[in-house]
């Protein structure tokens, strides 16, 4: 069995240092071979830097993925291209820089493929068809392995749902990300696809999805640009845990992980 956990998006330094704290924790909890994490809020609240991205490496993330904010900060741009570890959207068109699909070895002499991908609804359209990507990217995926991650950044819960299903028993897992809400709705598939909606936001648990909300309601009631911090204070750690069987790609046991430095020492 593969024992991976998938951590949602890690806001700002609160994030970063509620990864190194629970994932310790979660890990004396169950097993874990390899940890993937969104990235893509991880420094300063928008963006990935290379300092960022090394931080969560020795941490104990493997693999990186991105999402809208993938771009934020320029720094990243080369790095993309000198690392495997680190992935955008596979669906951006034209030819950013860096991969949107990435193969991880594990010590089983296996690869783990991961993909990255973005939703259109009520989002950046100007993305090529996730479903499309989705098809070749699994294709090109499947040649080398048949442990396949895919993490759909979107917004809309329905293109999402729909992505799941398409894909079910072509990959190992879709896991949502980019609303920062963790959703209660965790399965596996019929054909052995794990699958969530949102796998949620590691970061301050009093914010407007990482931020401080004064500054967010500022923005919705003055329609002004706001320049958002990220907030302080308690936080939480959102992740989907998943047991792969190594033979056959396909998920055998999920458990949905939110940790929240309140009602975690509340006894
Ligand atoms: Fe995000
Ligand atoms: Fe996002």
């Amino acid at each position: 069995m593969l024992h991976i956990l998938f951590i949602g998006d890690i806001v700002g330094r609160p994030g970063r240092k509620m990864v190194t704290e629970t994932l310790t924790k979660v890990k004396q909890e169950l097993p874990v071979d390899i940890v993937i994490a969104n990235g893509e809020n991880a420094a300063g609240g928008v963006g990935l830097t290379p300092e960022t991205a090394d931080e969560l490496f020795s941490y104990g993330i493997n693999i990186i993925t991105l999402g809208n904010h993938a771009w934020d900060k320029k720094a990243i741009y080369n790095y993309l291209d000198s690392t495997t570890r680190v992935i955008r959207p596979a669906n951006q068109p034209g030819a950013p820089p860096g991969q949107g699909l990435a193969f991880l070895a594990l010590p089983s002499g296996q690869k783990l493929a991961v993909i990255n991908l973005m939703g259109r609804a009520f989002f950046n359209s100007i993305m090529d068809c996730p479903f499309r990507a989705a098809d070749d990217l699994v294709e090109t995926a499947r040649k080398t392995t048949n442990l396949i991650v895919v993490d759909f950044h979107a917004e809309a819960t329905s293109e999402k749902a729909a992505l799941g299903w398409y894909l079910d028993g072509k990959v190992s897992a879709i896991i949502g990300t980019h609303t920062h809400v963790q959703t209660a709705d965790e399965r596996i598939l019929p054909q052995g696809s794990a699958y969530i909606t949102d796998v949620g936001m590691t970061g301050p648990y009093d914010s407007v999805i990482g931020f401080t909300p004064k500054l967010v309601i500022e923005r919705f009631l003055t329609q002004m640009p706001v320049r958002f911090e990220v907030a302080t204070g308690p936080r939480q750690f959102s992740a989907l845990w998943m047991s792969l069987d190594e033979k056959t790609g396909k998920t055998t046991a999920i458990k949905r992980i939110f940790h929240n430095e309140l009602t975690d020492n509340v006894k």
